[in-house]
């Protein structure tokens, strides 16, 4: 171990006797003074955000919460709770399901928007051409662009509530606003390399959000689990409440959602 070092280094908080300061400052300052939000970005970036950049993130945090018991984390997370482990192990198996396919795309979409911006002209004047040919790469390739389509919605009404908020933030100064730009440039540069109409979803908007608060795409599915962390105690707490045991992931004998697929009943091998 270098001698310098200390076993944990940590610019993040600071605990003695009788005192707790988070990057500074005094925890009895911060409690009723800052909003969740606020005390997030606080943690992530050492710094207490703009009132506007906080209300970006609030609107992060409260439109990811629920997609009902159709999204996977959902329904594991209510699964759990009628199989009688502890509560706060069955929001972590809702937690544990989200991954770059459920929840977790919005990690990839802020690696492509943070690629985009790197390789955007001062004027920004190129961002069609770019949007296109990175739509037209996907396609060539078979491939999902993250942060866009939905199972449900045409429309998914989070985007544009999550834009508004953002167009709030930039009208204050508090954010430039480019990787919202960058966000709707590729929606229209899918509309036209692959001639449908795909929605903005929510990963795709709150990536952009994340991003113009400087946030590393690495923290994506963390601020993602703290979002759909909170509807998941909800739906815990509701199937606890309503008291099912052992409930299977569908209803028991319903040959329309289970099928048998394997090989008809045989003799085991006599010796
Ligand atoms: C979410 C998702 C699985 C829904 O897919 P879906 O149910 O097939 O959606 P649709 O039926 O509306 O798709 C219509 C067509 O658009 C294509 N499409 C959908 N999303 C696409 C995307 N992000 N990029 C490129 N093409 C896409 C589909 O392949 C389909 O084409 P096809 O008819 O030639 O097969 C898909 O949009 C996706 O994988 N998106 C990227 C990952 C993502 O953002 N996940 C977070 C979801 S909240």
């Amino acid at each position: 171990m270098d001698d310098n070092k200390a076993w944990w280094e940590t610019e993040i908080i600071n605990v003695r006797p009788d005192s707790i300061e988070f990057r500074g400052y005094k925890i009895q300052d911060l409690i009723g003074s800052v909003t969740y939000p606020e005390m997030l970005l606080l943690l992530l970036k050492g710094e207490l955000p703009g009132k506007y950049q906080a209300r970006l993130l609030e609107g992060v945090l409260v439109a990811g919460c629920d997609h009902g018991p159709n999204a996977p984390s959902v329904a594991a997370a209510r699964m759990a709770a009628t199989c009688g482990i502890s509560f706060n192990s069955c929001i972590a198996t809702g937690i544990n399901v989200l991954g770059d396919i459920h929840g977790g795309a919005g990690e990839q979409s802020m690696e492509i928007f943070y690629q985009l911006s790197g390789q955007l002209a001062d004027d920004e004047s190129n961002l069609p051409e770019l949007a296109d040919a990175l739509c037209r790469e996907f396609k060539a390739e078979g491939k999902k662009l993250p942060g866009f389509g939905h199972r449900f919605h045409k429309i998914d009404p989070r985007a544009a509530a999550l834009d508004r908020l953002a167009q709030e933030a930039k009208e204050k100064g508090e954010i430039e606003g480019k990787y919202f730009r960058i966000a709707h440039a590729l929606h229209k540069a899918l509309r036209r390399v692959l001639g449908i109409e795909l929605a903005i979803n929510i990963d795709g908007i709150s990536a952009a959000a994340l991003c113009e608060l400087g946030l590393p795409a690495k923290v994506f599915k963390g601020v993602f689990s703290l979002s759909r962390g909170m509807g998941l105690v909800a739906h815990a707490l509701e199937e606890y409440m309503q008291g099912s045991r052992l409930k299977g992931p569908c209803p028991k004998n319903d040959e329309t959602l289970v099928k048998y697929t394997g090989v008809g009943e045989r003799e085991f091998p006599s010796s």
